[in-house]
């Protein structure tokens, strides 16, 4: 990020063009509108950020709050007390758009007893333009919508609300632009996600990422080290890559480089202790990258490797291009190469045209990996995709029913896989206090299992050896050692 001093702008003159500079003119015109409201108000002004969905959004909701914090708002918890309330959205499955409406509605309450109340809808689920004409008609009282490809021009989206005094929509069918170098707020001191690369090409037939994110952009490597170095330098030990399809990195460069060269460099960088990356998809997994993680000490045991279904019919009809036993030799390969690896997975159930057979076939799979902990989604039939015109529709009942065998298949699996590290000792980088016993922090273990020990927030934020003692399922309990 820039440093940037307010008070020598000058904001009588037109916007600059060029981004970022044209953001931070913004951000200096919007914190003197906020100021004068601030002192009609008599109290410092809030905001609330709430995500919903994946680690994108999460990587996402650091970059409004940075910029929100620069127009001179603090941080407020509680939403229906906040002066500013953006919802970054989702819309992978139906119900997360249900849960926006939901409390949308509440918001809309709070929003009467509050004059200086604004609200914002922004991220995935604004990209469709079913959502944006329902909140049109219907939540009128909403005060700023954009989509996924104009995020970094919040600030001035801000500063024509307060100058317009009117509902403010700007929603971009797609770009092919990367803005470098916006405020961000880190939700963590030591760890950090970093984009490496946005939208999708993949059209897995049921999903609607590639609608509402766009086409698939790499950032420059340049930019990616650059950042990390100063995540670095800034105390940082812990990066997550993150992208739709990691294993697709830098195609679409100028000068391409590929993902596992990419973390070769990331793994040169000094004070970064660990690497993680998600998400991956398995027709793109490289040899290369395995032996990259083989031999790497910074690169965790974790793979998150979304199966979807364990039918090659089924495969083919979600356009996943590998088949079962592509997948199977696959994680064969990879356990070979790392045996201490812990495999996640994704899986959806009642994909259009499932039969007992393909779902006996997604079992099979869940019994040959093991997976450490699986993902398992009910499908949700999305407008636009290819697979909500399919014809064969599963039943409700049958879906409820296969999806509750898997559940309990994976949950048989994962208390057995993730057990078999009872009694060992554990570098593990402490992240929190536990929620419920204050007595105890929380650690993340390599390959991704949390433990649960006694100490204090002191820790947090450091590396510590820690003994695990008894295995509760998805977490353990342990004593420093
Ligand atoms: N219905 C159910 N699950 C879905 N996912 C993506 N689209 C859908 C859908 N239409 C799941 C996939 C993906 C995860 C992020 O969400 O398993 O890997
Ligand atoms: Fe969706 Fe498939 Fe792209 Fe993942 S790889 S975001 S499931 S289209």
């Amino acid at each position: 990020m820039k440093e940037f001093d307010y008070t020598k702008m000058d904001l009588t003159e037109e916007a600059p063009a060029r981004e970022p500079d044209r953001q931070y003119y913004f951000m200096a015109k919007a914190r003197e509108y906020l100021k004068k409201e601030s002192e009609e108000a008599g109290r410092p002004l809030t905001f609330c950020v709430t995500t919903f969905g994946c680690q994108m959004n999460a990587r996402d909701s650091e970059k409004l709050t940075g910029i929100l914090e620069q127009v001179g708002y603090v941080e407020e918890p509680d939403e229906e007390k906040a002066d500013f309330v953006i919802y970054n959205t989702c819309t992978v499955r139906e119900n997360a758009n249900q849960r926006v409406y939901g409390r949308l509605g509440q918001l809309g309450k709070a929003k009467k007893s509050n004059p200086h109340m604004r609200i914002g809808l922004c991220g995935c689920m604004m990209q469709e333009s079913a959502v944006v004409e329902k909140l049109k008609k219907s939540y009128r009282f909403v005060d700023l919508i954009f989509g996924t490809h104009n995020i970094y021009k919040f600030a001035e989206l801000i500063a024509t609300r307060m100058e317009s005094g009117r509902m403010v929509i700007d929603i971009w069918k797609d770009t092919d632009k990367i803005v470098e170098d916006l405020p961000s707020e880190r939700k963590y001191s030591f760890k950090s996600g970093v984009n490496i690369m946005f939208g999708c090409n993949n059209f897995c037939s049921y999903c609607i990422v590639p609608y509402v994110r766009g086409r698939e952009r790499s950032r420059n490597p340049g930019d990616i080290l650059k950042e990390i170095r100063h995540l670095a330098g800034d105390g940082v030990v812990e990066v997550m890559l993150l992208g739709q399809n990691v294993n697709s990195y830098g195609k679409t460069l100028d000068h391409p480089i590929n993902f596992a060269q990419l973390l070769q460099e990331v793994e040169k960088i000094d004070g970064i202790e660990r690497i993680r990356f998600m998400t991956s998809h398995p027709k793109d997994l490289s040899d290369e990258l395995i032996k990259v993680m083989k031999h790497s000490s910074k690169i965790c045991r974790h793979l998150h490797l979304p199966v979807q279904s364990g039918s090659t019919r089924i495969l083919e009809k979600m356009n996943r291009r590998y088949t079962k036993e592509q997948y199977l030799n696959l994680v064969d390969k990879i356990k070979k190469a790392i045996p201490d690896i812990s495999l996640t997975t994704d899986i959806i159930v009642g994909f259009p045209g499932e039969t007992e057979e393909d779902f006996l076939d997604t079992l099979d799979v869940v019994r040959k990996v093991r997976y450490d902990s699986a993902f398992t989604f009910i499908y949700s039939k999305r407008s636009g995709t290819p697979a909500a015109a399919m014809e064969e529709q599963v039943p409700d009942k049958v879906v409820k029913e296969r999806f509750h065998r898997l559940l309990g298949e994976v949950q048989d699996i994962s208390s057995e896989v993730c057990g078999v590290h009872t009694y060992t000792i554990q570098k593990v980088l402490v992240e929190a206090v536990n929620d419920h016993d204050s007595s105890l922090v929380t650690g993340r273990m390599s390959n991704n299992l949390l433990v649960h020990f006694p100490g204090g927030g002191n820790l947090i934020g450091q590396f510590v050896k820690v003994k695990l003692l008894e295995c509760r399922g998805f977490y353990y309990l342990g004593e420093r050692v």
